[in-house]
Order: structure tokens, then sequence, then C-alpha cells
């Protein structure tokens, strides 16, 4: 009860401190005209709001103190529990659904119960025949290649319409062919007096025989025999008789002695013919030939004095050996 009455006069307190503030409140903005309450009249209006929340939860609390008090008299009693058979593990799992693993879908596998059903009704000694087909993406892979083998006979045997390996092996050889002759005309400019090579096939030769009439006879003579320039025909070379050397003597020249520099005029594949052609001449003896000059070079096989060039072909002997 003194808790009551205390409530209410803390209520009280904060009603008319309230007041208060809406006293200030006003003084400051003026009350809005619509309502137009003088301030006992909103403090009446407070109340009776406050009255009536009050009302409510005190009804409020009445209902709950009522239900309260019934179940005091006479509770409810709990529902009972339900009292499930304990079982044994392999009832349990029995009861389980069966999911067939992904192993048994696969190979069409049906589960040992449902053997019976499987039976052929044909024994032999006593030896029973199950029906288990073979499972569908089986079929369908074994059809399927025996389509592929027919369609893979037509097209390439009877129809012709593909090309076999003979014809693709020939085919890939022609390709590489031209790649390698576009390789060559390539690398052709990139020779200097390092890299050239003995080479004496009579296109190259032949090569070499026109560059040399146009451009060399004057000095040399048609045979090479020698007019101005030396003899090129003969086993005495002034810079060096090895294919290398001449490579670079007509490369360079030796402008101070009246052998100009062709490396503007021909390029290094012109060079490398003529070069060729030049080292043909040995031994041909032309008539009116030059008194030789310079040292002797000893006649070796051409070949010996290439410079050492990359393999691209396996040695036979080494194959050999191992
Ligand atoms: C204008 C004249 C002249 C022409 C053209 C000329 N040569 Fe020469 N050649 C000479 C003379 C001169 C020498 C000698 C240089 C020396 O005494 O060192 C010589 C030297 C050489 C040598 C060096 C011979 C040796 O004994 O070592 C070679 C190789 C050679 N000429 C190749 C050629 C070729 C290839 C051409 C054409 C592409 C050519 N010459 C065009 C004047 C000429």
């Amino acid at each position: 009860m003194k808790k009551i009455k205390l409530l209410l006069l803390s209520l009280l307190l904060s009603i008319t401190a309230f007041a208060a503030d809406e006293k200030t409140a006003a003084v400051v903005t003026p009350a809005p005209a619509g309502l137009g309450l003088s301030q006992s009249e909103l403090l009446i209006v407070l109340l009776l709001l406050f009255v009536t929340v009050l009302l409510v939860v005190s009804l409020t609390l009445l209902k709950a103190f009522k239900v309260m008090y019934q179940e005091q008299l006479n509770p409810t009693p709990y529902i009972e529990t339900v009292k499930e058979p304990v079982l044994d593990y392999d009832t349990w799992l029995k009861q389980q659904p069966v999911k067939p693993s992904i192993w048994t879908k696969l190979l069409s596998l049906r589960p040992i119960e449902e053997e019976k059903d499987l039976v052929i009704d044909h024994t032999y000694d006593g030896i029973k025949e199950l029906n288990n087909p073979v499972p569908a993406w089986f079929n369908f892979l074994f059809y399927g290649t025996m389509i592929f083998a027919a369609a893979y006979l037509f097209y390439y045997h009877i129809g012709g319409y593909g090309d076999l390996q003979d014809q693709e092996y020939e085919n890939e050889m022609a390709k590489a062919k031209i790649e390698k002759a576009a390789y060559l005309e390539k690398s052709a400019n990139t020779i200097d007096e390092n890299s050239v090579k003995f080479d004496d096939t009579p296109a190259v030769l032949e090569d070499g025989k026109t560059i040399f009439n146009t451009n060399c006879v004057v000095c040399h003579g048609d045979k090479g025999q020698g007019i101005i320039g030396p003899n090129l025909a003969d086993d005495y070379w002034l810079h060096g008789g090895n294919i290398n050397s001449v490579f670079k003597t007509i490369k360079y020249g030796v402008p101070e002695k009246g052998m100009i520099s062709w490396e503007k005029n021909l390029n290094p594949k012109q060079i490398s013919a003529v070069t060729n052609f030049i080292l043909s001449l040995k031994g041909t003896n032309p008539a009116g030939a030059k008194a030789p000059q310079g040292e002797k070079y000893e006649a070796k096989n051409p070949k010996d004095n290439e410079m050492k060039v990359l393999k691209d072909s396996v040695n036979k002997a080494d194959v050999t050996k191992k």
C-alpha cells in the first residue's frame, strides 16, 4: 500500500514537473492556435490519459492473477512422454532407407535379396545363371565404337575423304620443304666469312659462274687465269686459300691493291656462290695463266676448310657407338 502511495506521489510530481516544463516552453513558443487549451485543461487531459493507461494495466494484471490462481487450484498435467521401443542394431539397420551407392548404380547391381528374381530357369550340374544385364552406358560405348569404326572405315578407306598416314607424311614433308626453303632463303643473308660452307652443287656453281662472269672477268680473266688480278685457278694465294679466307677477300676486298670490296654489290649468298665457284677452278690450268703469286695453299679436301658448323643430323658413328 505504501508503495502505491509513493508511486502515485512520484507520478504527480512528475506531472507537475512536466507542466512546469510546458510553461517554460509556452513562454518561448506560443501554444499552437488549433488546440487552444489552457494549462489546467492540458493537465486534466494528461491525467485522464494516465488514468486510462492505469486502468488497462490493472485489468491485464487482474487477468494474469486469475489465470495464476486457477493454475494453483487445479494445475494442468504435463503431457506424458511417448515411450519408444528400444531396437537392436539389426532391426534398426533394416528400418533405414537403403540408398544405392554410385558404384551399385553404375554397374546396375541388384541387392542380394532380389537374386531369386534374376535366376534364369536353366541349370547345369546345379549351377544356376543369373540375368545381370550389362549397364546401359556400357552398351552405348560398345555400339558407339562400332559406329565409329564403320564411319572411320568409310571416311578413310572406302570414300577416301581423309588422308592416310602415308599421305599425311608426304604432306608434312612437302610443307616442311617449303618452310625449309623459306628459312634458307632468309638465313642465306646471314652467311659470313665464319659460317660460309663448301658447296659444289651444280646450281651453286652455276650461280657463282654467272656472278664471276659479270663482275670479276675484267681483272681475273674468263677462266680465272688472272689479268690485273691474280690467278685464281692455281694453288697459290695472296690472302689464304681456304674458303673462309677467299670469302673474306671478296667481301672486304684489298682496296689498296686494286681489289674492291664486294660487300655492297653482292649479297652474302652471292659471295658464297662465287667463292665456291673460284674454289672449283683449282687445277683447271687455264691457258695463259698468270704466274703464281703468294703462298702455296696445300690442296686439301676443301671440306676440311669448313668452319665447324652445328650438325643438324645425328652422326652415324655416334649412334653405333652407343
Ligand atoms: C678491278 C679489278 C678486279 C676486279 C673487278 C676483281 N678483282 Fe679480285 N683481285 C684484284 C686484284 C688486283 C687482286 C690482288 C690483290 C692483292 O694483290 O692483294 C685481287 C685478288 C682477289 C682474290 C685473292 C686472291 C689471292 O691470291 O688471295 C680473290 C679471291 C679475288 N680477287 C676474287 C675476285 C672476285 C670473286 C671478283 C668478282 C666478284 C673479283 N675478284 C673482282 C682485282 C680485281
